[in-house]
């Protein structure tokens, strides 16, 4: 029975190694703003317990992302491309909440209090059917006529993240202090949950034109890194600006939010786990430490890409870069066969084995 128990380990200790490939999933594709109506799609697998909302992207290294090259969103020509790289998106979720991962080259450029002169992060996503990328929804209503009954249909749901504020490696977003308040905003780092019908009618959640509903909420939470600074040791305001300005090196923002929230007004984006969203990335930066101004972000394209959530399913699928699904399926059936093995052992050694003499005597007795 001692080689068998071994067979055991041995067998497990192969399962364990197969779990431990950390598998990925996504589609990356060229675009040019040309062809715009060549969709783009991407993937947020179903991968629970992998993510901590804390800037550091280690935990994003088995995960495989798609590269944009960040062209002006106002004027998506290819040679103003942003110089310092191009933004590495990735996203996931665990069934509960979705994860963010953007991703950018860029050298250091903090300046405490002024979100202008830090890089600055938004995501974007249609809430209505007829929301256009261009435009931010595309309502054709002015500021002043711009309301939820003018531009119904035109909802797009706004994250945005801005660092002046914000230490690296700390958690934002949505709080106690600002929800009840009952709006999106984010008095400690800037990282708001907004909701807009064209560029022009932009608003916290909870807010608008026509009256504030004190039932909105900040449904974001987040975190910046930049790989120059040293030490994952906590950071606090007194440590501004955290690394030398100019450092070569990788900005790194984190964001979750739950796959469905509690919005009654038409202000979130709501995803489905098997269904996909229409999204948007955007990226400001301040050129040659110039402080940016509001419509001079650079885009990861010029129309909507597609994103889909993939459900828990695919991963039990025959999909052979799925092999995730080894976990419970494969435990099981190698337990069962270890199981069998170790009986059949038994078996044998009962029939084959020293102790089959016992029986003997009792047939020369029969005889
Ligand atoms: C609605 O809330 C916003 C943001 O908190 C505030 O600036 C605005 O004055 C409020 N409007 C009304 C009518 O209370
Ligand atoms: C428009 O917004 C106001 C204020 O939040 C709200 O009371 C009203 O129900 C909304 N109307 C529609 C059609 O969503």
């Amino acid at each position: 029975m001692r080689w068998a128990r071994r067979l055991w380990v041995l067998l497990l200790l192969l399962h364990l190694s197969l779990i431990g490939r950390v598998i990925s999933h996504e589609e990356s594709g060229e675009w040019s703003c040309e062809s715009s109506s060549s969709e783009i799609h991407m993937e947020a697998a179903f991968l629970p317990g992998i993510i901590t909302l804390d800037g550091y992207a280690d935990d994003w290294s088995g995960i495989e992302g798609s590269e944009y090259p960040l062209l002006p969103a106002l004027d998506p020509d290819n040679d103003k491309e942003y110089s310092g790289g191009k933004l590495t998106f990735k996203a996931l979720h665990d069934g509960r909440d979705v994860f963010f991962l953007l991703q950018v080259d860029g050298d250091y450029a903090y300046s405490k209090g002024e979100n202008k002169k830090c890089p600055s992060v938004s995501l974007m996503f249609q809430i209505g059917e007829d929301a256009t990328y261009h435009n931010m929804g595309g309502c054709k209503e002015g500021r002043d006529s711009c309301t939820n009954k003018t531009c119904k249909g035109h909802e797009v749901d706004i994250m945005h993240f801005s660092i002046g504020n914000a230490i690296p490696g700390r958690l934002y977003g949505g709080n106690p202090t600002d929800s009840s308040q009952g709006n999106g905003g984010d008095r400690f780092g800037h990282l708001v949950d907004l909701y807009a019908w064209t560029p022009h009618c932009r608003y916290l959640d909870g807010t608008g034109p026509s009256g504030n509903d004190t039932n909105g909420q900040n449904n974001w939470k987040g975190a910046w890194w930049h790989s120059s600074f040293s030490g994952h040791s906590g950071f606090v305001v007194e440590d501004s600006p955290y690394g030398s300005n100019g450092q070569k090196g990788t900005y790194f923002f984190e964001f979750s939010r739950p796959l469905r929230t509690m919005d009654r007004l038409q202000q979130d984006a709501q995803f489905t786990v098997g269904g996909s969203t229409k999204m948007s990335a955007a990226f400001w930066y301040p050129v040659d430490g110039n402080a940016w101004h509001g419509s001079s972000h650079f885009s990861i394209n010029c129309d909507w890409v597609s994103m889909h959530i993939s459900s828990g399913k695919s991963l039990v699928g025959k999909d052979a870069s799925s092999t995730s699904s080894w976990d419970a399926a494969s435990a099981f059936s190698l337990l069962f066969s270890v199981i069998s093995l170790c009986l059949s052992i038994f078996v044998i050694y009962r029939i084959l084995g020293p102790k089959s003499a016992q029986y003997k005597p009792m047939e020369i007795s029969l005889g």
